[in-house]
This record gives structure tokens, C-alpha cells and sequence, in this order.
């Protein structure tokens, strides 16, 4: 493959746009990458581009609407602009396919979350005029390394932190959920192909890799689980910091609790969805487990190393949720203090099964709730954060803040934290003393910098 320098007069500029989560993120700098070795170039504006591509989410009703309101603006750019090529790519590709082509004429290629590898042809099929949709699934097999092997062979600069992408799909059918529709049956990629990623990654100055899958600590490939997953990328020289999103609660066992104390490179810090705290919320959520196991895999934590982070995900106002219901969410809230939640007002999803439940409440109650939630959930942010000042945290550098002289980084428990007056760099790791606690970091001075990696 010919390099994209060597060949300027043919080279183009490509702007991606991305919603929604993670795996998202991870698809679009793969697809920079596919799409370098066709001569197209990062822009970040989207007048100035020859290709737009919009990686589209549908998790809730929101982020589906955003997408046609940037069709519609796209749309105004291409009647100045008709040599420019639109595609959208995603989950809404996914689920809508030929429903977006006909919708917005303006779009010349639709294509779905196994079709990333596909993007050259359908990109000479698209300058030749044509318009494409390719929603096409794959065989396991075929898209089990998810990406060309080429896309990830260069890797030139990746930041200090990355993800690295080790299941896709998810078989679980929560029943609120549109991902089992849009990104299909859970695929576990070999394990040789993600650690030759992650050598990759950290040779390029990669010091933290987050594992992404979206029922991630399900993963099994040629023998190996994802414990098994775990210890091996642990061995790799100059990672240092390893984490992973988003697991299942059902499948957070005591080997795993047991990996956050034995592996020096796994985080104390743990995303555990909860959704709701009521059984009968759960059960009609398909989520197979109770408020007791819950509770049991927090304390399965917690027992070991009592300075971990939990964070979690819930839904207030799913169909049939009484005031009682809600309030054992609010107990949970209680009684677990998350260190941080990411909550959603439960949003229809169609083709999913609670979308044909009765009982579905008004958009104001479900606001109402989601209130309640926030501000309890700030105060125990505050106060956690505030029981933090004094104490001692390793920190990775993540670069400057914007504020003068300041630079940004995490603890291993994921604090966003700002240090004042510092000459440390991206990539170095150092000791600090925490001085001060905001709404959503903390403040700190060096004590120490323990390690110069970069
Ligand atoms: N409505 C609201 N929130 C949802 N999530 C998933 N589907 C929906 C929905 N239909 C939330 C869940 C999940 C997170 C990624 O998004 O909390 O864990
Ligand atoms: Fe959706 Fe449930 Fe699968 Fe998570 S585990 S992606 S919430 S179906």
C-alpha cells in the first residue's frame, strides 16, 4: 500500500463526526485509519472536507434526533458544495439502512457497525456516482478481528491513553436495549490479535488501554477468558494502567475481584451498571440479577481493596416504575454511594421488548426523577471528593489544562485532577497530595514524580 504522503496530488480530507459511546470513538479512529491508506487526511472542519462521515448512535431517542438535524445542515453544505460525499455510518446506519437514503437525498452511502473494512470499495463505488447501503452482518469469522489488519498496523500517535476494542455485540437483550439490534450477536476477538494491538499501542507511548466491549468481562476467544485476557495484557512491558468497560454485572466473579488485587496494572476502579433498584424493575429489564447479588458483587470489591472506585449507569422512569421503585433506586444511591453515575431517562426504543410494555410515564415525571437523582448524587460526589483532600494519589499526566501553568490528569480511581505550577509532561507519572475538591475533580501538588516514561 502506497504511503498517503508519497501521493499529495490525489490526497482528499476526510471529517468524521462522532456520537455516542466508546465503541464509537474506537470505529472512528479506525475508520481514520482504513481511510488514510485511500490518501484522505483528518479535517476538522467540515467546509473544508471532501468527505463527511457521520458515526451515528441510537441508544436513546436524543442522539438518533441529532443525526438528521446534521443531515439537514450537511444537506445546505452540499447544494454549495455537490462534489462532497456524505456517508453515515453506525448504529442508526444499522438499524435505518435505505430509510436515511430516502430521507436525505443529499446522503451517498449508508453503512452498518460490521461494514467499517468495506469502506475503499464503497468509496469507489460512491466517486463513480453510485449510492450504497451496506448494512450487510458478517459471518463471526469474518469480522471476528473486527478491522483490516493494515488499519492497526501503522499506529503512529496514539495518546497516552487508548482503547482498544475485545468484544462486540451483546447477547443479552436487556430489554430496554437497541444494542443487540445494532451491533448484533456478541463476537470475542483472538486474543493474539489484542495483545499484538495493545505491544502496538504501548510501543507508540500508549501507558493506559481501556478495554472496550459492551458486555465486556463476557469475553472468551480460543480458550482464553477475559481474567485469563487480563493477566497476559498485564505482562506487557510500559502499560501502565489497564481498565475496561462496560462489564455485566452477571459476570462479575471473585476471580475477577481477585485480578484487581494480584494485576499491579489493573485500575481500582469499576464500572457496575446497575439500572434500577427495584427486582421487579430489574427482572422486567431482563438484567438477571437482584438487588442482593448486587450488593454482593459491590461488597466482593469493596472487601479487597475498600479505596475502589464504582461507578454505574441508571435509567429512572422505565414503563410501570411506581414512586416506591424509583425510591429504591434512590436507597441504592444511598447506601452504595457511587463514586459517579451516568443516568438516562428511560427512552423508547422500538423494536425493543420494553417499547411494548403498558404503563409508560410522562416525560415530566421521568424529568422529575432524573432531578432527584442528580442531587442527591452531587452532594455524595461532594463528599467523597472532599474525604479525598489530604490523601496521597498516583497521577497520570494527561497534558496541560487550560488553565496557565496547569496540567490535567487521573488517578488510578479515575479522578480528574489539576495541578498548578507544574512542568510535567503527558505521560509522566507522579506521586501527589490532594489539596482541594471541585464538583468534578480535585486539586493537587507533587509530592513526587515517581516515573518519567516519556
Ligand atoms: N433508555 C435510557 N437509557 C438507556 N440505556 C440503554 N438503553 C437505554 C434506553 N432505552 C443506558 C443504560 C446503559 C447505558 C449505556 O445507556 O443505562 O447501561
Ligand atoms: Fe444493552 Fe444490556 Fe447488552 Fe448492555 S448488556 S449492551 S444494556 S443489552
Amino acid at each position: 500500500m502506497e504511503e498517503a504522503s508519497q501521493n499529495t496530488e490525489t490526497v482528499k480530507k476526510v471529517f468524521i463526526q462522532t456520537y455516542g459511546c466508546q465503541m464509537n470513538e474506537y470505529d472512528t479512529e479506525k475508520m481514520f485509519e482504513i481511510l488514510k491508506h485511500q490518501n484522505y487526511f483528518q479535517t476538522n472542519s467540515r467546509e473544508d472536507a471532501d468527505l463527511i462521515i457521520l458515526n451515528t448512535c441510537s441508544i436513546r431517542e436524543k442522539a438518533e434526533n441529532k443525526v438528521y438535524s446534521e443531515l439537514g445542515r450537511l444537506r445546505k453544505l452540499k447544494s454549495v458544495k455537490p462534489e462532497l460525499k456524505i456517508g453515515v455510518g453506525g448504529c442508526v446506519a444499522q438499524q435505518e439502512g435505505k430509510e436515511i437514503l430516502s430521507r436525505e437525498a443529499s446522503v451517498d452511502f449508508v453503512f452498518g457497525t460490521d461494514n467499517l473494512f468495506e469502506l475503499p470499495e464503497m468509496l469507489k463505488k460512491v466517486s463513480r456516482g453510485q449510492k450504497i447501503i451496506q448494512t450487510k452482518r458478517h459471518a463471526r469469522q469474518k469480522v471476528r478481528n473486527f478491522i483490516p489488519e493494515y488499519a492497526f498496523q501503522q499506529t503512529q500517535h496514539h495518546g497516552i491513553k487508548a482503547h482498544l476494542a475485545i468484544t462486540k455485540g451483546c447477547n443479552n437483550h436487556c430489554s430496554f436495549c437497541v444494542v443487540p439490534f445494532t451491533r448484533g450477536i456478541e463476537v470475542s476477538r483472538e486474543p493474539e490479535n489484542i495483545l499484538a494491538e495493545a505491544q502496538r499501542l504501548t510501543s507508540a507511548g500508549t501507558r493506559e488501554i481501556c478495554l472496550l466491549g459492551q458486555n465486556v468481562n463476557s469475553y472468551k476467544a480460543n480458550g482464553v477468558d477475559f481474567v485469563e485476557l487480563l493477566h497476559r495484557l498485564d505482562e506487557l512491558e510500559n502499560l501502565q494502567r489497564l481498565r475496561f468497560i462496560s462489564p455485566h454485572p452477571k459476570d462479575f466473579h471473585e476471580e475477577l475481584a481477585d485480578a484487581f488485587v494480584t494485576l499491579p496494572s489493573l485500575c481500582e476502579q469499576m464500572h457496575l451498571p446497575l439500572q434500577s433498584g427495584s427486582d421487579r424493575i430489574l427482572r422486567r429489564m431482563r438484567r438477571w440479577y437482584t438487588m442482593e447479588t448486587f450488593y454482593e458483587k459491590v461488597a466482593m470489591l469493596r472487601d479487597r481493596l475498600p479505596e475502589a472506585t464504582i461507578s454505574t449507569d441508571l435509567i429512572v422512569g422505565f414503563p410501570g416504575e411506581t414512586e416506591e421503585e424509583f425510591e429504591m433506586t434512590m436507597e441504592a444511591v444511598r447506601t452504595i454511594r457511587f463514586d459517579l453515575i451516568y443516568s438516562f431517562k428511560y427512552s423508547t426504543r422500538p423494536g425493543t421488548r420494553a417499547a411494548e410494555y403498558p404503563e409508560h410515564l410522562a416525560e415530566d415525571e421521568k424529568s422529575k426523577r432524573l432531578q432527584i437523582l442528580l442531587e442527591t448524587q452531587g452532594k455524595i460526589v461532594q463528599e467523597k471528593n472532599e474525604a479525598l483532600v489530604g490523601s496521597i494519589q498516583e497521577v497520570l499526566v494527561q497534558g496541560k489544562h487550560y488553565r496557565k501553568n496547569s496540567i490535567t490528569g487521573r488517578t488510578r480511581g479515575n479522578h480528574s485532577v489539576h495541578i498548578d505550577d507544574s512542568c510535567a509532561i503527558a505521560g509522566d507519572l507522579l506521586s501527589v497530595r490532594i489539596t482541594g475538591a471541585l464538583q468534578n475533580s480535585l486539586e493537587a501538588e507533587i509530592i513526587s514524580t515517581s516515573t518519567v516514561l516519556s
